[in-house]
């Protein structure tokens, strides 16, 4: 079995959920409190051991890289200025990582985003972190379900438990759980309308084997004329075992409104510098 090290974030939507605030701003740009959001998921990515990061993006998404690489003349400027303790902030995001960058040329959906960085993978298992869905941890997430994909060598997504009525919001697994998080499934269904499987739903992050680009590739676009990641997966699904682990800590979709002002709440309120004003602020501003 390979060692997992790839990590692919696909970042090349729309973002329609968010307009007209990502019109132009990409929503992985947008800031949680005080690091934009795309930031979260790469540090999880590094904290949970992956060091090939490789970005799918599209057209106008340039900042992303730019915001990863070295920027000499504010550098400079804060440096010749005494601000050391910005400098360093500065310096420690663009020697953060080293970026791949993939281009996806047209919003097929995320299958063909993951499908798009298939040369930049190659022939390992690479895992898959949606940028928008913000994991709060005190185990990076992406690092719990690593050590499922180390003890099986098999495929393995998150899980969430949701309530009935948000079930045909999400891909829910069918299957057992076989220890306290960790889920045999032997199904996905795709946002059922009534009779879920199980309360569990994916959430966007997976462990895939590279098996899985020649299912894409055989992938119809499916609902709404996009190629649909889940719908690849529940063919792996039929061809061996497949794992999904209820991760430990609190999950945001920070590519909706809503969801992005609940993070920016949790997330203020954990700020070191800022948590506790922050607090004395909001206990006034509900009152
Ligand atoms: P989403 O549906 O959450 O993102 O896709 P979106 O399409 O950007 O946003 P809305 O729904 O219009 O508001 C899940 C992930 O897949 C990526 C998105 O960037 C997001 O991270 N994606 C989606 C691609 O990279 N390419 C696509 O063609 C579609």
């Amino acid at each position: 079995m390979n060692s997992l090290r790839t990590c692919v974030f696909p970042c090349a939507g729309f973002g329609t959920r968010f307009f007209p605030a990502t019109k132009v701003i990409p929503k992985e740009m947008l800031p949680l409190v005080d690091k934009p959001i795309l930031q979260y998921g790469i540090e999880e990515a590094r904290d949970s051991g992956l060091d090939k990061l490789i970005v799918v993006t599209s057209k106008g998404k340039e900042t992303i890289f730019d915001h990863f690489d070295r920027t000499a003349e504010l550098e400079r400027s804060l440096r010749e200025r005494g601000k050391d303790e910005l400098l360093a902030e500065v310096d420690a995001v663009s020697r953060m990582v080293d970026l791949i960058a993939v281009r996806q040329k047209e919003a097929l959906g995320l299958g063909h985003a993951v499908l798009t960085a298939r040369d930049a993978v190659g022939n390992e298992p690479f895992a898959v972190v949606l940028p928008d869905d913000v994991i709060l941890a005190e185990v990076p997430a992406l690092s719990q379900m690593r050590s499922v994909f180390e003890d099986t060598g098999r495929p393995v997504v998150a899980l969430m438990e949701v309530s009935e009525e948000e079930t045909s919001r999400y891909g829910i697994v069918a299957g057992e759980l076989v220890s306290e998080r960790r889920f045999r499934v032997t199904e996905m269904v795709e946002k059922p309308k009534e009779n879920p499987p199980s309360p569990y739903a994916i959430i966007g992050r997976y462990i895939l084997p590279p098996d899985i680009f020649p299912l894409l590739e055989k992938t119809q676009q499916g609902a709404g004329g996009e190629i649909q990641l889940t719908d690849a997966m529940a063919e792996l699904v039929r061809q061996g075992d497949f794992y999904g682990y209820v991760f430990e800590g609190t999950r945001y979709d920070a590519g909706e409104k809503l969801g992005y002002l609940k993070a920016t709440v949790d997330y203020a309120l954990r700020h070191p510098k800022l948590g506790r004003e922050f607090r004395e602020y909001l206990k006034d501003a509900v009152l």
